[in-house]
């Protein structure tokens, strides 16, 4: 099965179309995923005239692979962050991943959208042959930032009546791409112009206008929000602080009422979790996902799959057919907030990403704070999203995650993946040295070769290739290319050099 999610069937902003030519506005907003939408929603209520422009589909990235939980703790667990970030700012924190839900509650509500929006339960339970300390430590964390928390014995899954378990009240999900497309139609009626297809390659400010540059036309706007998930106007510093991760989701066909309707996480490391979204007549989709790893350190996606399977269905009893399966990247950041304000490129540039497991409430919060900077209003969220915060605590997440861009650059020294070219199967792709170089080489399945270089355009990283998304990642900062090294995943700009066959 190829990699497809739930969501993808719907178009959010049919309408958008191509940038020719020169356009102006009040806000460049750069990147269509949730970060994107909010922002221009907000922007254009408070009066904004916005211009939205992507490199892709409208919608069409990491956004359209989430799972959509709306979880405001933190998904590392309060008590690590608490231990990095302190008691204050983990409360702003979760305070502030709880308003972004009460926004998109209010917003789905105000601009009448169907989007199976509705509040339940979240259980946190412990996992197979695991300590139940770690729910106590979680409990008084979450505790001591206020949030509603209830201790519990057993959970509603198959075999858990002994496990440890944390109730919280209040969580939240939806249907991430039907909210989007409402909220991209509301923000169409207020003036907003959707681009798709149209790569911006360049985002610059001289005297207080900024310029975003695409291939085929350019946008001069008083502000820009650079909302392309990782960022592409701060090229370096900003990425030193988060690690590109892959995760993995599977969907399979429920009766209706199975289990109940909530969300349910378990205490491994990395976490799997299962909840529901209502399917058509009597039936709902069970979404399984779990199983990370860091981004281009393995290629193993059907074994990942199929533990997900397993431990499905050790939990949930009366699984049906499986109907879809995809992964995509999340972006860890040392402290576990994301970065969100001010660039540090520039006074009217914004950036907002660093999802940490929770992109979609980031997302929104981001575009609740962006908007107030936009305005010169200070904000209280504003210091714990500072994309130039140095976390002194977090030194030792820094050391560990960048220990990777040091191991990607040693492996340019190594042997290729298969000695010739030759030896390329068809539909397979592998990395193959040529004197000093290496090559990202793909045979499709006409057994036409698909020839670039292996090294990452953002900052050089070597590349690894990913057989089920049939993509080359990176494992530094997460960039992706198509197999002609075109870039689909930022903080990558530029395509793979070109090399002869
Ligand atoms: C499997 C999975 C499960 C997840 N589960 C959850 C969850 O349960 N809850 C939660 O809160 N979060 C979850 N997340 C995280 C969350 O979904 C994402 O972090 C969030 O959707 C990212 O939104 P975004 O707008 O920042 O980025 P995106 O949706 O990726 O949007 C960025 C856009 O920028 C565009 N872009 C990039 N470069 C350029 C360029 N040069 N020019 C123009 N456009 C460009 C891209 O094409 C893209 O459309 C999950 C993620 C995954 C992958
Ligand atoms: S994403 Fe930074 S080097 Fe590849």
């Amino acid at each position: 099965m190829t990699s497809k999610s739930l969501w993808m069937d719907i178009d959010v902003a049919p309408d958008a179309r191509v940038l020719d030519g020169a356009q102006e506005c009040d806000v460049a907003v750069i990147g269509s995923g949730i970060a994107g939408i909010s922002t221009a929603y907000e922007l254009c209520q408070r009066g904004k005239s916005v211009i939205v422009i992507d490199r892709g589909r409208i919608c069409g990235g990491m956004t359209s692979r989430t799972s959509a939980h709306l979880a405001p703790l933190c998904d590392d667990l309060v008590s690590e962050m608490t231990k990095i970030r302190g008691h204050e700012a983990t409360k702003l924190f979760c305070d502030s991943q709880a308003a972004a839900i009460d926004r998109i509650e209010e917003i789905q509500k105000i601009e009448k959208i169907d989007c199976d929006f509705r509040r339940l339960d979240g259980y946190l339970f412990q996992g197979r042959d695991m300590p139940s300390d770690i729910i106590d430590q979680e409990m008084d964390a979450v505790r001591e930032v206020g949030a509603p928390v209830h201790r519990l014995m057993g959970v509603s899954l198959k075999g858990c009546e002994g496990r440890h378990v944390l109730r919280y009240p209040r969580q939240a999900t939806f249907h991430p791409l039907k909210y989007l497309a409402g909220v991209a139609k509301a923000c169409s009626e207020n003036g907003v112009t959707f681009f798709r297809d149209s790569p911006v390659v360049e985002v610059t400010e001289d005297n207080g206008v900024v310029t975003v540059k695409a291939a085929r036309g350019a946008i001069r706007a008083k502000h820009a929000v650079v909302a392309t998930n990782s960022s592409i106007s701060d090229r370096f510093a900003i990425h030193t602080k988060t690690a590109p991760y892959r995760t993995y989701v599977i969907t399979f066909e429920i009766k209706r009422g199975a289990i109940p309707d909530a969300l349910y996480w378990d205490t491994e490391d990395p976490y799997h979790y299962v909840r529901l979204q209502p399917g058509p007549a009597n039936t709902d989709y069970v979404l399984v996902g779990g199983e990370d790893h860091k981004s281009g350190e393995a290629d193993d996606a059907d074994e990942r799959f199929d533990r997900l399977e397993a431990w499905a269905r050790s939990l949930v009893s009366g699984l049906g057919k499986e109907t879809h399966r995809w992964s995509g990247q999340v972006l860890d950041t040392i402290d576990y907030a994301g970065f969100i304000g001010r660039d540090s490129g520039g006074k009217n540039i914004y950036v907002a990403m660093g999802d940490s497991g929770q992109g979609l409430t980031h997302g929104v919060a981001g575009a609740m704070l962006n908007t107030s900077l936009v305005f010169g209003e200070d904000h209280p969220w504003k210091d714990i999203y500072e994309p130039g915060r140095v976390p002194l605590k977090a030194a030792k997440n820094f050391v560990t995650e960048n220990i990777t861009a040091f191991k990607s650059f040693a492996e340019y020294a190594a042997p290729g993946e298969i000695n010739s070219l030759d030896d390329l199967k068809l539909g397979k792709g592998a990395v193959v040295r040529r004197g000093l170089k290496k090559l990202a080489a793909f045979r499709d399945e006409a057994g036409a070769l698909h020839l670039r270089s292996a090294s990452c355009t953002h900052v050089g990283c070597h590349l690894h290739w990913n057989s089920f998304e049939t993509c080359w990642d990176c494992p530094c900062h997460g960039s992706m290319f198509d197999v002609d090294g075109q870039p689909i995943n930022a903080p990558a700009i530029g395509p793979l050099a070109r090399v002869e066959d």
